[in-house]
């Protein structure tokens, strides 16, 4: 069973997305830790109902990015952490941190990347006016939401969306490839080679002929 440790900044819903599928059996970990950068985020709530320890380390009591890194990377240590997921935490991971945990961080981005890379990604496709949004879960690697792709979801922007109306239907599409994707790699069925994912023991026949059109034809 794979020792998890999530590391959040705000709401907590992709947590709660994992601490479902835990408790449902369909991710072979266990939470053993929640850290927040900031002490308001209400995942750490969400943590605590479900008895999930947790840690607040500010990222503003630091002066340098890599001192953060290395009481983050203290702590996950100290708790025996084999694989760390970045659920909705606002801060960059250098590449001392990394070397600790190489194929072992997983981050979830609010758009289908490489496009909208950094913050606001929903709010930067809304602008540009695509017709297909969505979310990427990928390895993490030392450039900003660049890393190896595990899975992305597509969702239509809609007429009479605005921005937080497309950030909750993207939301609600990342609640599914999370889990799903730490899933996988709790079974060992992820494989990285030359910056491509390999899925073993799926069954892709299904995808095929599948596609998402923003536009249904005109009746
Ligand atoms: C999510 O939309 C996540 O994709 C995004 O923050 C939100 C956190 O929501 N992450 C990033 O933008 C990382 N660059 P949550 O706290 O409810 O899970």
């Amino acid at each position: 069973m794979t020792k998890i440790g999530v590391l959040i900044s705000g709401s907590g819903s992709n947590l709660q997305s994992i601490i479902d599928a835990v408790k449902a059996g369909s991710i072979d970990g266990e939470i053993v830790l929640v850290i927040s950068n900031d002490e308001k985020a209400y995942g750490l709530t969400r943590a605590a109902q479900f008895g999930i320890p947790t840690k607040v380390i500010k990222h503003k009591e630091y002066t340098q990015r890599q001192a953060f890194d290395q009481e983050l990377l203290r702590v996950l240590q100290e708790s025996s952490v084999e694989l760390v997921v970045l659920a909705g935490f606002m801060r960059v991971l250098g590449a001392s941190f990394l070397a600790a945990f190489p194929d072992r961080v997983i981050n979830i981005h609010p758009a289908i990347l490489p496009s909208f890379p950094g913050t606001h990604g929903q709010g930067q496709a809304f602008t540009y006016g695509v017709k297909l949004a969505g979310c990427t879960v990928h390895f993490v690697d030392e450039k900003v939401d660049h890393g190896p792709i595990i899975i992305q979801a597509a969702v239509p922007v809609l007429a009479n969306d605005d921005e937080d109306c497309l950030a909750a239907r993207i939301l609600r599409c990342e609640h599914k490839i999370f889990p799903r994707a730490l899933a996988l790699y709790c079974a060992g069925k992820l494989r990285v080679e030359n910056r491509k994912v390999f899925i073993s023991g799926i069954d892709e026949a299904l995808l095929e002929d599948q596609f998402l059109i923003s536009c249904p034809a005109l009746s």
